[in-house]
């Protein structure tokens, strides 16, 4: 247990402020006797801090899940499922995964974060969402120490959405174990994504393996995305916002060219915040250490030392003008971390 520690290093941000105390789990069992042994102080449970913004010194706990383990639940020639613990990291189990031929998460490879954070926002990328391969989800309740098993389906899983993004279930529920059921035979990748397509073309693949799809969308990030390691950001700051096809028609009057994507409801459609955010002429833009990088407008950045407040302020100018001049309210994707967990926004 460490006490007065700087988050810097755990936070992709970067951002320098302090918690009281921070303990690193490595078993359900500690989670439970910290629950016991601190009752009454503010309680934040972090994986890798790529989807979080610090506004101020946390006065509690940070609880620093490092539940490690994966084990084969079962298998045949079609499906395998495996509970991984939450403590794992993202990536590395990406690569278990298109390293053994298991296909379901290979367009996810090199999204930042641990295993137990995936399911809280239902992390997705490049036409892949991780609720398809998602069978259960295991928790501990922080109040009551009870475990509740959340079904697929009880997790109500939507985009960058889930039953524990909830504001009354933030903070509640410690996920420590995930069950996958991942893909074998007859399992057939998922190229449709336009830019994965056109990088394996470019590299003459024409019938692609798990492998090159994970290649392809490794690239691709790098190619677009800022490094944590060099450029403080936690990846997309807002989501992108759903409209009516209304509202759309009306945009296109003033905005012919504005891009828009289908989802599933044939009247909502989803705008990159990316290209509107772009539009209003902040890609680029910088003030004193935030700003908003050069190359993907939809991320902000801490050039070396913004506080979240900065970070926070620059989120609110640009919501303000987005609505100002598009008529969309953008909302933040990262959680903002405000004290005690139980005044988190998001
Ligand atoms: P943290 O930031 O540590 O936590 C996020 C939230 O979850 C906090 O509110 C925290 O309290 C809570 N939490 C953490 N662990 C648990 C737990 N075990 N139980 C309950 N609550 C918990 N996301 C995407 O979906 N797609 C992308 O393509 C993508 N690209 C990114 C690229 C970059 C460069 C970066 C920096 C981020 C990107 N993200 C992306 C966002 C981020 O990687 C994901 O949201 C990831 O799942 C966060 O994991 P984490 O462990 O870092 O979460
Ligand atoms: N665009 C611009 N200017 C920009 C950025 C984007 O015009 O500066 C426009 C372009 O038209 C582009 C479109 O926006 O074609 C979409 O951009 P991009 O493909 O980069 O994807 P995104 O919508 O910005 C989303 C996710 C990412 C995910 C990628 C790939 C959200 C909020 N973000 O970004 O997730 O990796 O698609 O699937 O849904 C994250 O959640 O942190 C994240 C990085």
């Amino acid at each position: 247990m460490l006490k007065d520690v700087s988050l810097k290093k755990y936070n992709t941000f970067g951002i320098d402020v302090k918690a009281d105390w921070l303990a690193d789990i490595d078993s359900v069992e500690q989670v439970l006797t910290i629950i016991d042994d601190s009752s009454g102080m503010p309680k934040l449970i972090l994986g890798s801090g790529s989807n979080v913004l610090f506004l101020n010194d946390f006065k509690g706990m940070i609880l620093l899940n490092n539940i490690k383990g994966l084990k084969v639940v079962e298998e045949n020639d079609r499906e395998i499922t495996v509970d991984v613990n939450g403590g794992e990291n993202w990536h590395d189990f990406v690569m278990w995964a298109v390293d053994n031929n298991y296909g379901g998460i290979e367009n996810l490879a090199l999204i930042p974060g641990k295993v137990g954070t995936a399911p809280m926002q239902n992390i997705g990328a490049y036409g892949a969402e991780v609720k398809n391969v998602i069978e259960n989800v295991y928790t501990v309740n922080m109040h009551t120490c009870e475990p509740k098993t959340f079904s697929k389906e009880a997790c109500d899983f939507g985009y960058r959405h889930s039953v524990f993004k909830l504001p009354e279930n933030k903070g509640r529920y410690f996920i420590h174990k995930v069950r996958f059921k991942l893909y074998k035979k007859y399992y057939q990748v998922d190229t449709s994504y336009g830019s994965i397509k056109k990088v394996l073309e470019q590299k003459n693949i024409t019938t692609p393996g798990l492998r090159d799809v994970a290649g392809a969308v490794m690239e691709i990030r790098q190619s677009k995305l800022p490094d944590p390691k060099v450029t403080g950001n936690a990846g997309s700051f807002f989501k992108n916002p759903y409209i009516d096809l209304k509202k759309l028609e009306k945009l296109q009057e003033n905005y012919p060219n504005i891009p828009f994507y289908k989802t599933d409801k044939s009247d909502i459609v989803k705008i990159p915040a990316g290209w509107l955010i772009d539009q209003a002429g902040w890609k680029g833009k910088r003030f004193g250490d935030a700003g908003v990088h050069p190359k993907q407008a939809l991320v902000l950045v801490n050039y070396d030392n913004a506080t979240g407040q900065d970070i926070k302020n620059l989120a609110e100018q640009i919501i303000a003008d987005i609505e100002d001049k598009y008529g969309i309210r953008l909302q933040p994707e990262v959680n903002f971390i405000n004290h005690s967990p139980s005044e988190n926004i998001s």
